[in-house]
């Protein structure tokens, strides 16, 4: 059966961006993958995270997997730092990976901002750890959003290159599912800016914690334009904020943009930003609550997590030891 890895950063609480472009196609893929869902911890402490939040937040992104309804029995959810494989092969990859790949990493450049002298040596080769995420498991599918197809492309790249000078075809080349309505929900206060966890504005985002009042004014406060919803996809293409709601709405209906643009078309914003509180606070609350029964629990978490280790260990041993060997390390 073909293996599914993939990760969420516990950097901040899960967005509604998460859960659309990822999580939830989780959920889907479930039963036709053999899959491993990972809290990339140590992709994490790439920029500075205080040590209890970051352990709360790993505990969060776990808890928002379960209750999405990501099976921890039939899958393997756990947390990087415990799996000590993803260094050992991070390393390897650091040796394989290119400079000049590297500095062609538009999240790099995003994320070190102006001063890229005070950016942390691990976000720069950040990419080369998730692709030893990915291949510690040859992994042969990674569905993500579409802000990581450039790191999946290099992980391909890093994987050939492997290969290539091993003259061993260790690696699969991992292919990006990117699918769906939502695979880049964007700013609610800027149609040109991703939604995401880090934004220092709360109200560019919905959180999956958020209750109803939250996710209300966050969706009334969402920057719009003066005109009433468009009425066809081609109308959306020039109004960046508009279409994202709109987006929004469709994926957490499972419809089509078109089908909005069908629905709503003519109507005012204010009107469907009330049906589109609607849908979100129908689909979210049951997971938000759910998310809190297991953030009430931390110890059934974390044995969640430990299982979820101790089989990631065995998955990635073998594949390790075969690297090494390939590497030319003395095994004892
Ligand atoms: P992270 O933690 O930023 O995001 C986790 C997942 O959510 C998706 N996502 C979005 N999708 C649509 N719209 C958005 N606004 C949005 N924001 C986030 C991301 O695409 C991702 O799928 N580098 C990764 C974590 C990682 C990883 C891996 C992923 C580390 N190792 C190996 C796959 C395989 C990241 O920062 O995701």
């Amino acid at each position: 059966m073909d293996r599914i890895f993939s990760g969420v950063q516990p950097s901040g609480n899960l967005t509604l961006g998460n859960y659309l472009g990822a999580i939830r196609n989780w959920v889907k893929l479930q039963n036709d993958y053999e899959c491993i869902f990972c809290v990339v911890d140590m992709h994490a402490i790439t920029v500075w995270q205080d040590p209890e939040s970051l352990r709360r937040a790993t505990r969060e992104v776990a808890a928002g997997m379960l209750a999405s309804g990501v099976d921890p029995k039939r899958n393997i959810i756990f947390n990087q730092s415990s799996v000590s494989g993803h260094a050992e092969l991070g390393w390897i990859f650091n040796c394989v990976a290119r400079l000049g790949w590297l500095n062609r990493m538009t999240q790099f450049k995003e994320k070190a901002g102006k001063h890229k002298e005070n950016a942390s040596c691990g976000l720069y080769v950040y990419p080369n750890l998730m692709a030893a995420d990915i291949l510690l498991y040859k992994a042969t599918h990674v569905p993500v959003g579409d802000d990581q197809k450039q790191h999946l492309e290099l992980a391909r790249d890093i994987a050939q290159k492997f290969n290539n000078d091993f003259g061993k075809e260790v690696f699969p080349l991992p292919d990006p599912m990117i699918f769906g309505t939502a695979t880049r929900v964007m700013s609610l206060r800027d149609g040109t800016k991703k939604m995401s966890k880090s934004d220092p504005s709360e109200y560019s985002r919905i959180g999956m914690t958020d209750d109803a009042d939250t996710i209300a004014l966050k969706i009334r406060k969402a920057k719009t334009d003066p005109q009433p919803v468009p009425e066809t996809v081609e109308a959306c293409e020039d109004r960046a904020e508009a279409k994202n709601l709109m987006n929004i709405y469709a994926a957490l209906s499972d419809l089509e943009l078109k089908d909005v643009c069908a629905q709503y078309g003519g109507q005012s914003f204010a009107d469907f930003k009330k049906a589109l509180t609607e849908v979100a606070v129908d689909k979210l609350s049951p997971i938000s609550q759910e998310m809190q029964r297991y953030m009430d629990d931390p110890a059934q978490v974390d044995a969640i997590l430990h299982d979820g280790s101790e089989r990631a260990r065995a998955l990635a041993e073998p594949v390790l030891k075969e690297v090494k060997e390939v590497v030319g390390f003395l095994q004892p």
